[in-house]
């Protein structure tokens, strides 16, 4: 197997495979349960997590095989300023794949070239989190039964929103998606990211701020969390913070099939009446986390799923 630094790594075939084996992988649990026995994760945390180190975490035990690692890196030898190279080189000796979350854009690609076994991205700065976009692609699958032709508003933190920008550079791979990116005039999308909208003559963009002119419009809204730890300034944050807030009011101006999607954690802006309604497709989020998680795992390590057939091999 080889590393996911960003979902650019894997093909846009193994991509629908990964969301088809998911599917398999939720229908068969005890047909897999031990597909990775002897195998060995290791959750290199090195920035707080609670759903994607718990869900890598989790997804490696439901396959069979066992978990090593440190959330938080003051109890490692990080704190004695061990490089992210030389703990690569080290966990490399332990383990049969690694996933590894760090504050700085581009930790996990310097992982990924010391390390001797496959590196997943558990998110890099404000960068990317791709296994947070398989979790959102398995989403759009199951609430529209199709990723593209579809009309998306992301809102909030597009600056620093790292789930964003993985979803976003995906999705042009595929192709027909209308992007609509919601934000302050401080919080907009990087330009590396739009250049990736503007690669795809079928996909397009519009850059707005107000989510209430907008919503009526989009398939998908898919709020973010104001990144608190990107920001050098506190004031800018809390002026901010809560720029957009979803609540019962604003959903009544969205369509009834609307998602709501966010990759979550929360704070103010989802409030919690919005969780009751059937667009909320937050925690339908979590769950194909764990789901793509395992589907991934267990491809990166080489171990196969028994009795399941390809979507290939049905196509021929
Ligand atoms: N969505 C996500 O990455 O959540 P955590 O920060 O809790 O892992």
């Amino acid at each position: 197997g080889s590393s996911v630094v960003t979902l650019d790594d894997v093909s846009t075939g193994q991509i629908l495979e990964l969301l088809h084996q998911a599917q398999y992988i939720d229908a068969h649990r005890s047909t897999v349960a031990h597909i990775c026995d002897g195998r060995v994760l290791a959750t290199l945390f090195y920035e707080p997590s609670t759903r994607t180190r718990l869900s890598f975490e989790t997804a490696m035990l439901r396959l069979g095989g066992q978990v090593i690692g440190f959330a938080g890196a003051q109890l490692s030898s990080v704190s004695k300023g061990e490089s992210i190279s030389d703990t690569l080189k080290t966990v490399s000796n332990y383990v049969d794949v690694v996933a590894i979350r760090h504050p700085k854009e581009g930790a996990a690609l310097v992982a990924s070239r010391a390390a001797t076994v496959p590196v997943i991205n558990a998110g890099d700065g404000g960068h990317m989190h791709p296994t947070q976009t398989l979790a959102d692609l398995a989403t759009l699958e199951s609430r529209f039964g199709r990723i593209t032709d579809l009309t998306i508003g992301l809102c909030g933190d597009l600056t620093f929103g790292r789930t964003v920008h993985s979803l976003i550079e995906t999705l042009c791979r595929f192709g027909h998606v209308r992007f609509v990116l919601i934000s302050p005039p401080e919080l907009r999308t990087p330009r590396y990211v739009l250049d990736r909208i503007d690669a795809n003559p079928t996909c397009s963009y519009t850059e707005v701020d107000d989510l209430t002119a907008a919503i009526g419009d989009l398939d998908v809204l898919y709020m973010t969390r104001v990144q608190k730890e990107r920001f050098f300034n506190e004031d800018d944050y809390l002026r901010l913070r809560d720029t957009y807030i979803l609540d019962e009011d604003k959903l009544r101006l969205s369509k009834p099939h609307m998602a709501v999607m966010h990759p979550l954690p929360r704070v103010n802006e989802i409030a919690a009446e919005v969780d009751r309604d059937p667009r909320a497709a937050y925690f339908e989020q979590v769950k194909n986390g764990m789901l793509m998680r395992m589907a991934l795992e267990s491809a990166v390590v080489g171990d196969a799923l028994p009795g399941y057939e390809p979507l290939e091999a049905k196509e021929v």
